[in-house]
């Protein structure tokens, strides 16, 4: 069962915080007492998460820049430490999506949308293991997308193929540190009522692909949230290299 204070001395760095699925789950870890540590590439924004979690009493604290640099991911990873002395918890949520067709792809947009899906996760589950080691405990959920299993619904060929390797890439990890206590899954996300999604489509075509799926609407960031919580905590102990599908049965395997 969930309780009031399950993540109580756990301590979560949530990537792409500043809005969106990174900003719900954010304040779902922090109201069952995880210290958070929240991470943009949008520094105002992660500011703004910080100040939020901080008026209802939780710990926060920002740590701005990109998944897609070694050294901002350090930095994240010591403001971590310097500021609560542990990592228990690495949501890799940031993502972006492009909707570009591959004949019209340029090589700097694969690299980007590439580059923040997979190489983000990469490099800040790299540099969370040896403090997760010392901890004896660990949990990374990887944000991945119906996507990764199917085609995406609204992003292109370059985000699809991202969003596949985070499934590969969450089973090699699972198997290399379940030895020291930490689990590694990843969470398939649908269609959710997000930026992502309202800033690439039109209000009338998330209408349209909504009609379609046997829970006809979007799902909302706290809905997920709720997901990666369960994969966060110890309720998920023998959960590892999964990947749950969260979708209203938009893809049902
Ligand atoms: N919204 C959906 O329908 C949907 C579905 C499946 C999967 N996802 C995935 O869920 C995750 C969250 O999506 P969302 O809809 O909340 O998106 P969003 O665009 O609302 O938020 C993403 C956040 O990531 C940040 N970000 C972008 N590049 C970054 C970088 N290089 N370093 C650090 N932060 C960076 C952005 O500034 C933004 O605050 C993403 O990985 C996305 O691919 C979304």
């Amino acid at each position: 069962m969930a309780s009031e204070s399950e993540f109580q001395g756990r301590v979560a760095i949530v990537t792409g915080a500043g809005q969106g699925m990174g900003r719900a789950v954010a304040r779902r870890l922090a109201r069952g007492g995880a210290s958070l540590v929240i991470n943009d590439i949008d520094g105002e924004s992660a500011d703004r998460t910080v100040s939020h979690l901080k008026g209802y009493g939780h710990e926060a604290v920002a740590a701005p820049g990109s998944v897609t640099s070694a050294s901002d991911v350090r930095a994240m990873v010591d403001k971590a430490l310097g500021s609560f002395g542990a990592i228990h918890i690495l949501i890799n949520n940031a993502g972006i999506l492009r909707p570009t067709q591959v004949i019209d792809i340029e090589e700097e947009e694969w690299d980007l949308v590439v580059g923040v899906n997979l190489k983000g996760t990469y490099l800040c589950s790299r540099a969370v293991l040896k403090p997760m080691q010392d901890a004896g405990w660990g949990r990374i959920v990887n944000f991945s997308s119906t996507a990764g299993k199917n085609i995406s619904t609204v992003g292109g060929a370059h985000y699809t193929a991202a969003k596949a390797g985070i499934l590969g890439f969450t089973r090699h990890l699972a198997k290399e540190a379940a030895p020291h206590g930490i689990t590694v899954n990843a969470v398939c996300p649908g269609l959710i009522d997000t930026e992502m999604v309202r800033t690439t489509i039109s209000d009338e075509r998330a209408r349209a692909y909504a009609e379609g799926f046997p829970i006809s609407r979007l799902g909302t960031p706290d809905e997920v949230a709720e997901l990666v919580a369960f994969l966060a905590s110890d309720r998920a102990a023998y959960i590892t290299g999964a990947s749950l599908d969260i979708n209203g049965g938009d893809l049902m395997i």
